[in-house]
């Protein structure tokens, strides 16, 4: 591991800063970027873990004032963000920082937005695609993630529900600086650290089996499959091993540089639904099919669904068939699971209550990432098997 994971920036629409400690910097870039006033958004579980109050002393250090918004809701609802700007633009902040899971960093890219853009947030939904944000006028938001999961650091856009059709929608969104402290993961509880990881590995393991893979989203995605098939593991045999906690959280910077262009495809497309069905967390609802999505499409990509499961640890025999891959693949995949204690889909809902949402998946999402097309009768088979875990 040693130098690849010393503080490093990578040069991307949405600079990183990668590497222990680096938290503490926070205050000092807020300084170069002119910010004199900050919002910081977070919740009160990132609050209770003292995480906050850390990064609040080095922006108050800085010498620029702190006003503190501390309401971030899971799946972070349109009226979040619209209250949150409105309390940084009353307070007549120029910055905002927002600390914790995906949903506090997707909170405040939507308070970025409507600092400087009349709300409501829903005016710049990218489904509408009628009135986009000046990002010119907007001030600096520097994203904290104190979860390795969403990659969320990586991504353009925020993703905010839309509570009067609940339904998930995109917000465009940069952030200006994320900066992605390791240690700032090391006492998440073991079930946010497994749903997390997950998200991060559904991420980068449906981006490499797409059906629109590339040669340089490829370089992300296998070496954030393989980080987590090598660190995740350890993680769970010690809390406390910062180098195994420093790969993960790469995996889930990774990740999230490696779905934008290939995408996502049925353990996502899948987990939206039944995450605002059921109320699943986002990490926990994606991954619930993943093995039987690995399994469902090795006979189209044998070569890549191979990649993934030896990436996890797999040995897969050089004459294996497309079928025994994908078999080779799912076992993996429920191995991990089994190792970190991933959750159970009959911990949310009966079988009939999920099979009766494949209607609701089919409609809206015509699984066109997938590199194998899914008929009701595909999918239903998918759940079923999952649910039988
Ligand atoms: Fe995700």
């Amino acid at each position: 591991m040693g130098n690849s994971f010393i503080s490093t920036c990578l040069s991307t629409r949405n600079p990183i800063l990668f590497g222990r400690g680096t938290s503490k910097r926070v205050g000092e870039e807020l300084q170069h970027m002119g910010v004199t006033k900050a919002l910081v958004v977070f919740d009160k579980g990132v609050q209770a873990a003292g995480i906050v109050d850390k990064i609040t002393k080095s922006i108050e250090d800085a010498g620029i004032a702190v006003v503190l918004y501390d309401n971030v809701q899971p799946d972070p609802p349109d009226w979040s963000c619209e209250e949150a700007a409105e309390l940084g633009r009353r307070e007549g902040v120029n910055g905002i920082v927002a600390v914790g899971g995906g949903s506090s960093l997707d909170t405040g890219k939507g308070a970025k937005v409507l600092l400087t853009n009349p709300p409501p947030i829903s005016r710049y939904y990218l489904e509408h695609e009628d009135v986009v944000p000046d990002e010119s006028k907007m001030h600096p938001i520097i994203v904290i993630p104190t979860t390795a999961g969403t990659g969320s650091e990586a991504t353009p856009g925020g993703v905010i529900t839309d509570t009067k059709e609940d339904k998930k929608r995109n917000v465009p969104c940069m952030s200006n600086l994320g900066i992605v402290d390791p240690e700032l993961t090391v006492g998440l509880p073991p079930l946010v650290t497994a749903t997390t990881a997950v998200d991060a590995l559904c991420h980068s393991a449906e981006a490499y089996t797409s059906n629109k893979p590339n040669a340089i989203n490829d370089l992300f995605n296998e070496k954030s499959v393989g980080l987590i098939g090598k660190y995740l593991p350890r993680v769970f045999d010690d809390p406390t091993d910062i180098e195994a906690r420093e790969g993960v959280q790469l995996a889930a910077t990774l990740g999230g540089l490696g779905l934008m262009g290939p995408f996502c495809h049925i353990p996502h497309e899948i987990g939206l639904i039944i995450g605002m069905l059921f109320h699943i967390p986002h990490g926990t609802a994606c991954g619930m099919t993943l093995p039987e999505a690995l399994e469902y499409i090795a006979p189209e990509i044998p070569e890549r669904v191979r990649k993934v499961a030896e990436l996890l640890g797999a040995e897969v025999p050089s004459d294996a068939t497309p079928e025994e891959i994908g078999r080779i693949a799912f076992e993996r995949t429920r191995w991990l699971y089994e190792k970190i204690g991933f959750p159970k889909l009959s911990g949310y809902a009966t079988k009939d209550e999920i099979l009766a949402a494949v209607p609701k998946i089919m409609d809206p999402y015509p699984f066109i990432h997938s590199p194998r097309p899914l008929t009701e009768d595909a999918v239903t088979a998918i759940l079923e098997k999952a649910y039988a875990r």
